[in-house]
């Protein structure tokens, strides 16, 4: 494939998941690394390939300068997996879109922004029109796991009454980032300290509700979360954490949305270290009932990592403007 014909990318962002993707891209043919930005200074300077533990040099330096960066490079997309809230990710959107730039981003608050921050979607949808880009908040979960795949799913379906999705997720597999964010190793005190200060937790289940019920076309009068911590009945220990027994082994978040007093949705999450059991169920009931198993669970940091790069193609096809996983092309490999 010719240079020209390769997409021009750029990652913002270079934690677990941005490093990830910067391997994912270097190895494609269809896709070009233009540039790579994170305000670490650990990072900055360094040649993202050699972050990403590749022994080949990339020739792309890390720059804690997106304006610059954006501007020179002019990608038509920018990778970007740096936070979770719109309100802190939103200057870096509005760079990447004041740059003529196509957005796909792992922030959870974006997979549906107008829930929690109506004014900064319709800010961000405005803005995106306005450079004739797309703006698209994807992963594994929310993204896909929790949410897409019912959407998917539902299609099998002439009528659909309820949908019910369970994800038991080993927590010892994941990426330190998310040990630490479900808790694992905290005592109970620690864990409720930083639930109420918003350090801790899944971010992303109640946008994940709200993305199946418009995807459906359900007005929800209520949607009700509980999380709670999941304890250790013994002492483990992961590459990243130590759990005494008695502590903190990680979470379970369960999100229910309602329509006229029926439970309509209900979106049950475990992840915890010692998980017997990793797996993803998806049970619609309607006309007919489906029910979608993964058996061993989607692997969440891959798959969040290829969902960026997958919907690269859907993104560049979509009509400009804020766009959800229910209003763009289905997601999938393309080779
Ligand atoms: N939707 C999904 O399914 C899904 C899945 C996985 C992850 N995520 C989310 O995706 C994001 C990235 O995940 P991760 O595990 O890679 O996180 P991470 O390890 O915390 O890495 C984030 C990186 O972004 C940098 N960064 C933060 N703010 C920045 C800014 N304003 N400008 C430039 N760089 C900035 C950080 O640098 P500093 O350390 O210096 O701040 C860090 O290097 C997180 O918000 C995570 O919750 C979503």
């Amino acid at each position: 494939m010719s240079s020209s014909a390769r997409t021009r990318v750029v990652q913002f962002g270079l934690g677990s998941i941005g490093l990830m993707a910067v391997k994912a891209v270097l190895g494609r043919t269809d896709l070009e690394l233009a540039g790579a930005i994170d305000d670490d200074l650990k990072k900055v300077e360094r040649d993202v390939a050699d972050l990403s533990g590749l022994r080949r040099p990339s020739g792309i330096r890390v720059s804690n300068r997106p304006q610059e960066v954006l501007g020179v490079k002019r990608p038509q997309v920018v990778l970007h997996a740096t936070q979770s809230g719109l309100a802190d990710v939103f200057p870096q959107l509005s760079y990447c879109l004041e740059a003529g730039a196509h957005v796909v981003s792992t922030c959870e608050e974006l997979v549906f922004p107008t829930v929690r921050q109506p004014r900064l979607a319709r800010d961000l949808d405005f803005l995106a029109r306005s450079k004739g880009s797309v703006v698209l908040g994807t992963g594994a979960n929310p993204g896909l796991v929790m949410d897409t795949m019912a959407l998917v799913a539902s299609a099998a379906c002439l009528d659909v009454r309820s949908v019910r999705v369970e994800r038991i997720v080993d927590a010892s597999t994941r990426r330190e980032s998310l040990q630490r964010k479900v808790g694992a190793g905290l005592t109970r005190s620690e864990f409720r300290r930083g639930l109420s200060k918003g350090t801790l937790g899944h971010r992303g289940l109640l946008e994940s509700v709200h993305l199946i019920a418009n995807g459906l076309g359900w007005d929800l009068d209520k949607v009700a979360e509980k999380v709670t911590p999941v304890l250790s009945p013994r002492s483990m220990k992961t590459e990243f954490v130590t759990i005494r027994k008695g502590e903190v082994a990680g979470i379970h978040h369960v999100c229910k949305g309602f329509a006229e007093r029926k439970e309509k949705i209900r979106l049950d999450l475990q992840m915890f270290v010692g998980v017997k059991k990793p797996g993803d169920q998806i049970n619609i009931k309607g006309k007919p009932d489906v029910t979608l198993s993964f058996e061993k669970g989607v692997a969440g940091d891959e798959a969040t990592v290829a969902m960026l790069l997958n919907m690269i193609p859907a993104v560049l096809e979509a009509s400009p403007g804020l766009r959800t996983m229910s209003d763009i092309s289905v997601p999938r490999f393309r080779a």
